[in-house]
């Protein structure tokens, strides 16, 4: 995955075409562990093609699951609620904090140890959300400095609790659920804002018995989960990315084919449609639970806007291509309420404010956003991802706006969520 080189990326005059993109993460990985523990053989198409999904596969063929296939298909041939064996090593969960939060849900119910680590990145993000909630369930849980990676893990029989997220967290739910099938009885999660629900609609698919009320999902200990045939969307976040270069350019029009459009996900679109953007969706249909469409996009004049509240968990994976689409609207682009950002891949308040002022941008910095003021012109610079996949794509956008040729350095990260991004910009960018 090295690229010795800078990735150098020229100014762009249009993006154009029609485009297809790998599966979306999020549901890959919770297909993944799904099936693993469901009975029987679980055919996913479309799986995410990034590094973050292959290694919750590579965790779950260390636990003594089948898994045929090099991808996107795969047939994952589930053993189980009880299925699992003890790994004969460390399961390694990468760049991954989707592998690690939701796995160790999985992990606490099972009858053995098992340590799970990551890379430096994920070595520094913090665990105690999971940790929590698992030792009330029965856990026990050992970390280093108490609250970082690698986890060890000593596995028992659960009991339910009803739990009360204290932030918003897609991942912790789906860990506290996870391991709310391996306890007898009825497990429960309140969330602060309504995250991504992709769980909830996979646990239904495999079976699961599950109730959801307001902001409070119940779930049904000791399921009996059946294989499925299943076919992953196109993720939104990374279509995020197309989106955003394809608004800021004139003349710009971009096709994107079978793009997973869940409402937990898509106030993207809403928010940027609310903005001036002139996004369609010629087609939808209902795949496996999940919505899935057609989004055309065209260059739209924008007027800028404020991320804040709810929507700021809602589109915190998008903020960092937002903060660059920012520089091209009206009014410039204000976010609040996203200290999350600072626990991700890396603090992303501070990657991105640096960046944009590399490229010439005087964005203000503030303990839980910034504000990256409209109307912007990008100077070409020397660019970092800091090992961010995120950043580095979302400065690649950035990029083909500038003046003259820019230089991404660890370009390769982009990798974690999306292998083919560079090629897949190369194609659309004329
Ligand atoms: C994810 C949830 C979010 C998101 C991450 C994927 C998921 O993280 O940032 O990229 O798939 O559940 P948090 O749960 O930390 O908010």
């Amino acid at each position: 995955m090295n690229f010795p080189m800078p990735k150098r990326i020229a100014p762009a005059s249009a993006i154009e075409g029609a485009i297809t993109l790998p599966g979306d993460k999020s549901i890959s990985h919770r297909y993944a562990m799904l099936a693993a523990i469901a009975s029987g053989v679980t055919r996913i198409s479309n799986y995410s093609t990034g590094a973050d999904c292959h290694s919750t596969l590579g965790c779950v063929r260390a636990l003594g699951i089948e898994v045929e296939g090099s991808g996107p298909e795969f047939a994952i041939h589930g053993r189980g609620l009880d299925g699992l064996r003890q790994p004969a090593g460390d399961l390694d969960a990468g760049n991954s904090g989707s592998t690690i939060r939701m796995l160790s849900g999985i992990l606490a119910g099972q009858p053995f140890r098992s340590r799970i680590f990551g890379d430096e990145s994920l070595s520094r993000r913090p665990m105690q959300r999971i940790m929590a909630p698992l030792a009330q369930m029965g856990a026990a849980i050992g970390a280093r400095e108490g609250k970082f990676p690698p986890l060890t893990i000593v596995g028992t029989e659960l009991r339910t609790i009803d739990y009360v997220l204290p932030m918003a967290s897609a991942q912790v739910k789906t860990c506290v659920l996870f391991a709310g099938l391996f306890a007898e009885g009825k497990t429960s999660v309140a969330e602060p804002v309504r995250s991504r629900d992709h769980t909830e609609i996979a646990l239904r698919e495999f079976g699961a018995e599950l109730a959801v009320e307001r902001q409070k999902i119940t779930v049904t200990g000791r399921p009996k989960l059946a294989a499925r045939e299943l076919d992953v969307p196109s993720d939104l976040s990374s279509a995020a990315f197309f989106i955003a270069a394809a608004l800021m350019t004139p003349g710009s029009r971009l096709s994107i084919a079978g793009v997973g459009l869940n409402p937990t996900r898509s106030a993207l679109l809403d928010f940027l449609v609310g903005m001036g953007a002139k996004i369609r969706i010629p087609n939808i249909e209902s795949r496996n639970g999940e919505l899935v469409g057609e989004i055309v996009v065209e260059y739209s004049p924008l007027r800028g806007g404020e991320i804040a509240g709810g929507l700021a968990a809602a589109l915190i994976d998008e903020i960092p291509v937002l903060a660059v689409l920012g520089t091209a609207t009206e009014e410039g682009l204000r976010v609040k309420d996203a200290a999350e950002l600072r626990i991700k891949e890396t603090d992303r308040i501070q990657t991105v404010v640096e960046n944009l002022r590399r490229m010439g941008v005087s964005a203000e910095e503030s303990a839980d956003g910034f504000f990256v003021p409209g109307r912007q012109k990008l100077r070409a610079a020397e660019l970092e991802s800091w090992g961010d996949h995120r950043i580095a794509m979302a400065f690649a956008v950035a990029a083909l706006r500038a003046d003259g040729e820019s230089a991404i350095n660890g370009a390769e990260a982009a990798s974690v969520s999306f292998p083919e991004f560079w090629d897949t910009l190369a194609a659309v960018a004329k």
